[in-house]
C-alpha cells in the first residue's frame, strides 16, 4: 500500500461522497487507507450508490454510520449539511458520476452529499468515473473545468477497461493514488513543520480563599483552536492553558494546565526561549489578591477579608517575555477592547514589544469571550497596513493568524 504516508492524513476530517457508479466498491479501500493513516471518515453515499456497495461495509470500515438522506429513516433525526461541511478538512467525491459532477457544477442540491457540498469549506478532490463517452462528452468536460475553477481539485481517471468492457478513459483513479493526492494537499500546508509555538489560552483564576477566585469569562476556544490549526500545520505547540473545559487538541499540541498569572508565566517562560512563535491568546487577570485565606471567609464576618480584599498586580506575561525576546522569534499579542479598539490595541502592541497584535472587541456581536466565533483585526509593528477580518468560526479565525504573521525559520 502506497500511501505516501508522512502522517498528514492524520487527525483530518474527511468526509467521503461515494455516488453510484460501479467503482463504489474502490472506495471501500479509500476509507481503510483513510483511517489507517489516521483521519476520521464520515460517508456520504447517494441512493443510487447503495445500489453498488453496501453502507454496512462503508460504516463498519469507517466507524461511523453512513449518511444517505436528510433525516434518519430510523429515527426521524436531522442529518445537518452545514455542520458536516463544517466539519470536514477535506471533501472527497469517488467516484464522482457524471450526474453527480453536473449536480455540483451547477448547485443542484437535490441529495445530502451535493447539499453538504456547497455548505462545506474545505478543499473539495473530485475522482470521476464513468464510461470513455461520457467522460468526453463536452458537457461533462465542461462541468469539470467548471469545478475546477470552483477550486476543486480533480482527480483525472485513468484510462483502461471499463465497465462497459470498453477501452479507454474513464477508470476511477485508485484509491492509494486519490490517498496520496489529499495527503500531499495537506502535507503543502504544513507551512510549521519544525517550527516550536507557544501559546497562551483561557482564563486565570486568582484565588481569594479556597472557595472564590478572581476570573474571567475566557472559554480557551481561540487559544485552542490555534494550538490545534498551527499542529495541523506541523508546529509542535506547548498550549498553556488557563482553567477551562478540556477541548480535544491534535497530536503535535502538548497542553501544560495552570491556574493563576504567575503558574501561567512560569509554564510560558519554560516553553518561549525553544519557541519560534508566541502567541498569547489567554485573559490573564491583571490583579490578584494580596493574601490568599486559608478557610473559606464568611460573608457574615466582614472583618474576616471578604468585604475589601487588596489587590496586587499580576506580571503581564507578553511584556515579560516581550522584553527578553531573541531575534528571530515572533511575538503575537491578543487585544480584548470594549472602546477605542484601535488606539488600545497599538498602544498595547508597542508596550508589550510584540512583532503583531489581534484586536477583538465586544462591541462586535458574536466576537469575544466564549462564542464560537470571532471578529478580529491583526495590526503589525512593522507599519505594514492592518489587516480586518469578517466575522468567522475561531478555527478560520486561527487559520487567518497564522497564514498572516510571519513564520520565522525554526530556531535549530
Ligand atoms: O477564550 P475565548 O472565550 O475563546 O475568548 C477569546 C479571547 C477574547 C480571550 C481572546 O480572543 C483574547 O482577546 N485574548 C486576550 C484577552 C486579554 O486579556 O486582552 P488584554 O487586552 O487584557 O491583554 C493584552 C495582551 O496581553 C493579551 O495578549 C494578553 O494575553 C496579554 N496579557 C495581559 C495581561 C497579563 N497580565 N499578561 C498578559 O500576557
Amino acid at each position: 500500500m502506497s500511501t505516501a504516508a508522512t502522517g498528514h492524513l492524520a487527525g483530518r476530517h474527511i468526509v467521503l461522497g461515494i455516488t453510484g457508479g460501479i467503482a463504489a466498491y474502490k472506495s471501500a479501500m479509500l476509507v481503510r487507507l483513510f483511517v489507517k493513516a489516521g483521519a476520521e471518515v464520515q460517508v456520504i453515499m447517494t441512493p443510487n450508490a447503495r445500489e453498488f456497495i453496501s453502507p454496512v461495509t462503508m460504516s463498519t470500515l469507517s466507524g461511523k454510520p453512513v449518511i444517505t438522506e436528510f433525516f434518519s429513516a430510523n429515527t426521524g433525526e436531522w442529518h445537518s449539511h452545514v455542520d458536516l461541511g463544517l466539519w470536514a478538512d477535506a471533501f472527497v467525491v469517488a467516484p464522482a458520476t457524471a450526474c453527480t459532477i453536473a449536480k455540483m457544477a451547477n448547485g443542484v442540491a437535490d441529495n445530502m452529499l451535493v447539499t453538504s457540498y456547497l455548505s462545506t469549506r474545505a478543499r473539495v478532490f473530485v475522482a470521476p468515473a464513468m464510461d470513455l463517452d461520457m467522460m468526453a462528452h463536452p458537457s461533462t468536460c465542461r462541468n469539470l473545468d467548471t469545478l475546477r475553477a470552483d477550486g476543486c481539485i480533480i482527480i483525472e481517471a485513468a484510462s483502461g477497461e471499463l465497465a462497459s468492457h470498453l477501452s479507454g478513459k474513464g477508470r476511477m483513479e485508485e484509491p492509494e493514488a486519490i490517498a496520496a493526492a489529499v495527503e500531499r494537499y495537506f502535507a503543502a500546508r504544513c507551512t510549521m513543520s519544525g517550527r516550536k509555538v507557544l501559546i497562551t489560552a483561557g482564563p486565570t483564576y486568582e484565588r481569594i480563599d479556597p472557595v472564590r477566585f478572581i476570573g474571567n469569562f475566557s472559554s480557551g476556544k481561540m487559544g485552542y483552536a490555534l494550538a490545534n490549526e498551527a499542529a495541523r500545520r506541523g508546529a509542535e505547540v506547548t498550549l498553556v492553558s488557563g482553567p477551562v473545559h478540556p477541548f480535544d487538541t491534535l497530536p503535535g499540541v502538548k497542553v501544560v494546565r495552570v491556574e493563576s498569572a504567575r503558574e501561567m508565566l512560569d509554564a510560558a517562560r519554560r516553553a518561549f526561549s525553544d519557541a519560534d512563535v508566541a502567541i498569547f491568546a489567554a485573559a490573564v487577570a491583571d490583579y490578584r489578591p494580596e493574601r490568599v485565606l486559608d478557610r473559606k471567609a464568611k460573608r457574615e464576618h466582614p472583618g474576616e477579608g471578604l468585604d475589601s480584599i487588596k489587590l496586587v498586580k499580576n506580571p503581564d506575561i507578553a511584556a515579560t517575555l516581550g522584553a527578553c525576546r531573541r531575534p528571530g522569534q515572533t511575538l503575537v499579542g491578543f487585544a480584548l477592547e470594549t472602546s477605542d479598539a484601535m488606539q488600545n490595541g497599538a498602544e498595547k502592541l508597542v508596550r508589550k514589544g510584540l512583532d503583531a497584535i489581534v484586536i477583538n472587541s465586544l462591541q462586535d456581536q458574536g466576537a469575544g469571550f466564549g462564542t464560537d466565533t470571532n471578529k478580529i483585526s491583526i495590526m503589525y509593528a512593522d507599519g505594514r497596513p492592518t489587516l480586518e477580518f469578517g466575522l468567522k468560526s475561531k478555527a478560520d479565525v486561527a487559520a487567518d493568524i497564522l497564514d498572516n504573521i510571519p513564520t520565522p525559520l525554526p530556531s535549530r
